[in-house]
């Protein structure tokens, strides 16, 4: 095996191949970003270490990135979140890439310290995990970064909270927060590639189902919508009151854990926070139950309590262990835990990851550019990119929209309009 990569097996590429040109057939923003800026090549001399889920859609993103110029390092940002055929393909094509399905910790953090062996110039982060390893194992590699850019909602908080303890050594765009990003990928994406997960890990019908969502943030809400459409009784538990209040204004029932515990059919974590299932909850549930997660880590369901009150486990279906308690009540435990759109899906369509990803693009052409002047702090996407974005996903679906009048703009502006 060559020294630039290590995938599962080679031979997958074609496969991969062919699901990459598949994404990039529903994949239009970035595909013209990739038209416009190849010609240019403003990422030409910079090297990007990116740690990120590999699906076909984050590959679409790698081939645009390197069509403007830039080399390019990856690793993923899940041990059960790479499609191995991607990897395969990523690597045929000449990417540096340590990426397999079902790796360990150990090999997780390996493979994330090859990308930073090329002493990146930027980093492109989904969930922190690598440039916390900058910060805490390798600061003397940040002198030579300009910035970094960050996906989730998860790491935008361990960022947020680096920043904050005066520790953040180089600037960082907070991509998750640009509105064509959280407001579309979490909210629709999520919804829909959990509800995916759930099917292709059980294949159950959910109509008639008791279905708990913890967390009604962006994902939560997301979730519960498409399970409230595919005809569960739909129940969500929260910690923060407005978003309790807007869960039931919603249609959706609002119980804490302990009472959902004993009265879900399914449930998933959507919360970005740990220890939202634990013990006391496992001894509530059904026989039957069927529990899994979506948020970014694998530690929202205390799977050592579940562990500790199994007489056996046997896995029954790809991605579905079955733990038989003392009394002898199965619950089914989707994805070992980890977010169960990826471990069982494709992740987000790729029609939401063009939004995303597209920030990330246009994310790295403005730290290439502007990083040297920034503060070393989380900056927001610039609100212009969000709206150039929107506009541009508009014009590729047909649709147009109304403009002000020079009188509206007018009317809009004055303090003295009225009755
Ligand atoms: N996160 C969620 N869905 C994803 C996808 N399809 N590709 C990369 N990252 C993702």
């Amino acid at each position: 095996m060559a020294d630039n990569y290590k995938v599962r097996d080679l031979s997958l590429a074609e496969a991969g191949h062919l699901k990459i040109e598949w994404a990039e057939s529903r994949m239009p923003v970035l595909m013209a970003l990739r038209e416009k800026y190849s010609k240019t090549k403003p990422l030409a001399g910079q090297r990007i270490a990116g740690c990120l889920h590999v699906t076909k859609e984050t590959a679409v993103l790698v081939r645009t990135l390197r069509a403007a110029g830039a080399e390019i390092s990856w690793s993923g940002c899940n041990p059960l979140s790479t499609n191995d055929e991607i990897a395969a393909a990523l690597a045929a094509e000449g990417v540096s890439i340590y990426a397999w399905h079902g790796m360990s910790t150990e090999e997780f953090y390996w493979a994330i310290d090859r990308t930073l062996d090329f002493k990146p110039t930027l980093t492109l982060d989904d969930g922190a995990d690598l440039i916390t390893r900058v910060h805490v194992k390798y600061p003397e590699l940040a002198e030579g970064v300009l910035g970094g850019t960050e996906e989730t909602t998860t790491g935008v908080h361990r960022l947020r909270a680096l920043a904050a303890a005066g520790k953040l050594l180089y600037p960082v765009l907070a991509v998750n927060d640009a509105e064509t990003k959280w407001d579309f990928d979490n909210v629709y994406g999520t919804g829909q590639s959990s509800i995916d997960g759930i099917l292709r890990a059980t294949s159950v019908l959910l109509a008639g189902k008791n279905f708990v969502v913890a967390g009604y943030g962006h994902c939560g809400k997301g979730v519960a919508m498409r399970a409230k459409g595919m005809g569960c009784h739909v129940a969500a538990t929260e910690v923060d009151a407005i978003q309790a209040l807007k869960a039931t204004l919603e249609g959706v029932m609002v119980k804490n854990m302990d009472e959902a515990a004993a009265w879900g059919d399914i449930f998933i974590t959507a919360t970005g926070m740990k220890d939202v299932i634990v013990g006391r909850h496992f001894d509530k549930m059904k026989d039957g139950a069927i529990v899994c997660n979506t948020g970014h880590y694998d530690c929202e369901i205390n799977i050592p309590d579940l562990e500790a009150r199994a007489k056996s486990k046997r896995r029954i279906r790809d991605n579905c262990d079955e733990y038989v308690m003392e009394d002898g009540r199965r619950i089914y435990l989707l994805g070992e835990g980890r977010l169960i759109n990826l471990s069982a899906a494709e992740g987000h369509p790729s029609e939401v990851m063009d939004m995303s990803f597209a920030n990330q693009f246009l994310g790295m052409l403005h730290l290439a550019e502007k990083g040297r002047d920034l503060e070393v702090a989380v900056h927001d996407i610039p609100r212009e990119q969000d709206l150039e974005l929107a506009s541009l996903k508009l014009q590729t679906m047909g649709i147009t929209i109304d403009e002000l009048t020079p009188e509206q703009v007018v009317y809009a502006n004055s303090y003295l309009e009225g009755t």
